[in-house]
C-alpha cells in the first residue's frame, strides 16, 4: 500500500511538472529547463506589471521586492522600447484622421514630461529601480542636472504634432523651482516650440497630481482650447474632467503618481 502511494505521488508530480513545462510564456519561450519557480516568479511579476499598466494596481509606493530585477529588465529592454513605439504608432494612426485643425491657435495637445518626453530611467538605475521609496530630494537634484535623455519616439512625434498645427502644452508634476533646468534639459535633447510648460506652483504642491492636471486642462478649455490628445505615462494624467478626445498611455512600472 505504502509503495503504491509512493508510486502515485512520484507519478503525479512527474505529470504536474510535465504540464508546467508545457506552460507557454511569452517571456520564457526558449528555456526548457528550470521552468519551476523562476517561471512562476516571472509570471507573477509580468502580471503585476500588466495590472499596473491597466490601472488595476494603484497607489503603490515601491515595486514589490521580488520583482525589482524583473522590472529593471523590462524597463531597460527592447520590449519597453517596442511597447512605447507601438503606443506612438497608435497616436500617428489617430492623427491621420482625427482632427480638423482650424489654425486659430486653439487646437491643443498635451504631453507629460517625465517618462514621456524625458526618461528618468538613468536616475532609477542608481536608485534601486523603484524598489526604494521615492526620495524627492535626490530626484530633484538629478532633475536639476538637466541630463535626462529624450525618449526618441516621442521626440519625433512631438515635432510631427507641432508641424500639423497643434499648440503643445507640457503639463508636468515637476515643481516650479525646476523650470529653468527642465527647459534646459528639454532643449538640449531636441524639444522646442511648445506653447506653455505648466509646472506645479506652491499652491498646487500638495494637491493630488490628478486634480492638479485636470485643473490645468480646465484652464485650457476655459481659454477656448480644444484638447485633442494627451500622451502620458501615468493614469493621473488622463483622469478627471475635462478630458481629451483621446489619451495614450506609455508604459511605466517604476513608480505611481496619484
Ligand atoms: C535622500 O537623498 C538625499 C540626497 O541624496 C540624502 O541626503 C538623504 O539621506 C536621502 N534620504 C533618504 C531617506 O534616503
Amino acid at each position: 500500500m505504502g509503495k503504491l502511494l509512493g508510486f502515485l505521488l512520484i507519478f503525479s508530480s512527474l505529470f504536474i511538472s510535465l504540464v508546467a513545462a508545457g506552460d507557454w510564456n511569452i517571456l520564457n519561450q526558449k528555456r526548457r529547463n528550470g521552468v519551476g519557480s523562476s517561471s512562476s516568479l516571472k509570471n507573477y511579476c509580468e502580471s503585476w506589471r500588466i495590472n499596473v499598466e491597466v490601472n488595476n494596481i494603484r497607489g503603490f509606493d515601491v515595486v514589490p521586492q521580488e520583482c525589482v530585477e524583473y522590472i529593471k529588465k523590462y524597463m531597460t529592454s527592447s520590449q519597453y522600447k517596442a511597447d512605447s513605439e507601438r503606443a506612438i504608432e497608435e497616436v500617428k494612426l489617430y492623427l491621420s484622421s482625427c482632427c480638423t485643425v482650424k489654425g486659430d491657435g486653439k487646437d491643443a495637445w498635451i504631453f507629460d514630461v517625465d517618462d514621456t518626453l524625458l526618461s528618468t530611467v538613468p536616475y532609477y538605475k542608481k536608485q534601486g529601480f523603484g524598489g526604494e521609496k521615492l526620495n524627492s530630494t535626490s530626484l530633484e537634484a538629478w532633475m536639476k542636472e538637466s541630463k535626462a535623455p529624450a525618449l526618441e519616439h516621442t521626440l519625433k512625434l512631438f515635432h510631427e504634432i507641432k508641424d500639423v498645427g497643434f499648440k503643445i502644452f507640457l503639463v508636468s508634476s515637476r515643481k516650479e523651482t525646476l523650470r529653468s533646468s527642465t527647459v534646459d534639459n528639454l532643449i538640449k535633447v531636441g524639444y522646442h516650440g511648445w506653447k506653455t510648460l505648466i509646472l506645479r506652483g506652491l499652491e498646487d504642491e500638495f494637491m493630488e497630481v490628478q486634480r492638479y492636471k485636470s485643473k490645468a486642462r480646465q484652464h485650457l478649455v476655459n481659454e477656448g482650447h480644444r484638447i485633442w490628445g494627451i500622451i502620458g505615462d501615468q493614469w493621473s494624467s488622463f483622469e478627471g474632467t475635462p478630458s481629451a478626445e483621446r489619451t495614450f498611455k506609455l508604459p511605466n512600472s517604476i513608480y505611481y503618481l496619484a
